[in-house]
């Protein structure tokens, strides 16, 4: 009984951002419990591994690139779901973009790539996909957040106001959507390994210096996102929705 209430047999998530990093270990979580998966990303050839490695699991999987930012590119997105998988249960709107300036500094096009991917993505998608699981009457729509959205940080200033603006827009999804059956939420991760942080993970004393100051005493990898986003993707999370969960270690307890 408790295992079914994790699985997610039969069900169709699409991973936006899922060519590396956290999407792509996201994504391959989901296929482990069974869902068939949609891998998003700008590049088809960037896909390709991904793809390969769900299908090694034994799951449906379709490539579906584009750039989440362009309104008819997330349309076409959603569509070709439809189309070729039949329905969508999951939306993981994973793909997003870093920018670490000072506010004197930040430049105009920075500010608004960063708005551009990072919130109007996740508007555009949450828009397309939410349509059709308002016919469908249920859904799982997850956003990735930051704790960065929580905590001011300096020389993030883009960045976290889009964070900040996800927590907001996953609260207000949720009131919407909530009495057709879809729940809404959205995940904070701490500081994770991965390319968008590659600059500061090469950087030893501030990795150690972070590592000091969190409980855990380390940095996140992949992985560590693996049970949070089975849970909220599956039954076992029915009644929770608006929520953004940190998971980051304790970092930002700190
Ligand atoms: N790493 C961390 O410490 C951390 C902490 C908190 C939150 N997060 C959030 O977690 C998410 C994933 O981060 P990550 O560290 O895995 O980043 P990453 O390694 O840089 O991967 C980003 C992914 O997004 C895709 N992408 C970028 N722009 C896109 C666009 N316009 N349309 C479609 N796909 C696009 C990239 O593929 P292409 O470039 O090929 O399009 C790639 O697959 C992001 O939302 C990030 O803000 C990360």
């Amino acid at each position: 009984m408790t295992d079914k209430l994790f699985r997610l047999d039969g069900k169709v998530a699409l991973v936006t951002g899922a060519s590396r990093g956290l999407g792509k270990a996201m994504a391959l979580a989901l296929a482990r419990a069974g869902a068939d998966i949609a891998v998003n990303s700008r590049t088809a050839a960037a896909l390709a591994e991904v793809v390969s490695e769900i299908k090694a699991l034994g799951r449906k999987v379709i490539a579906v690139p584009g750039d989440v930012s362009d309104e008819s590119a997330a349309q076409k997105i959603a569509d070709a779901v439809c189309k070729q998988l039949g329905r969508i249960d999951i939306l993981l709107n994973n793909a997003g973009v870093w920018e670490g300036s000072y506010l004197v500094r930040l430049k105009k096009e920075d500010w608004d790539h960063v708005l551009q991917v990072n919130l109007t993505g996740t508007f555009l998608l949450s828009k397309a996909v939410g349509k059709v699981m308002l016919k469908q009457k249920s859904g799982k729509i997850i956003s990735m957040a930051s704790i960065l959205g929580f905590k001011p940080s300096p020389q993030t200033l883009a960045y976290s106001a889009t964070k900040a603006a996800v927590i907001q827009m996953t609260r207000i999804m949720a009131l919407e959507l909530g009495p057709a059956g879809i729940q809404v939420n959205a995940i904070a991760p701490g500081f994770f390994f991965t390319d968008m942080t590659k600059r500061y993970s090469e950087n030893e004393e501030a990795i150690k210096a972070y590592e000091a100051k969190s409980p855990s005493r380390r940095c996140g990898q992949p992985e560590d996102l693996e049970g949070i986003v089975v849970f909220l993707s599956s039954k076992a999370s029915d009644h929770i929705t608006g929520q953004t969960i940190a998971i980051d270690g304790g970092e930002s307890l700190a």
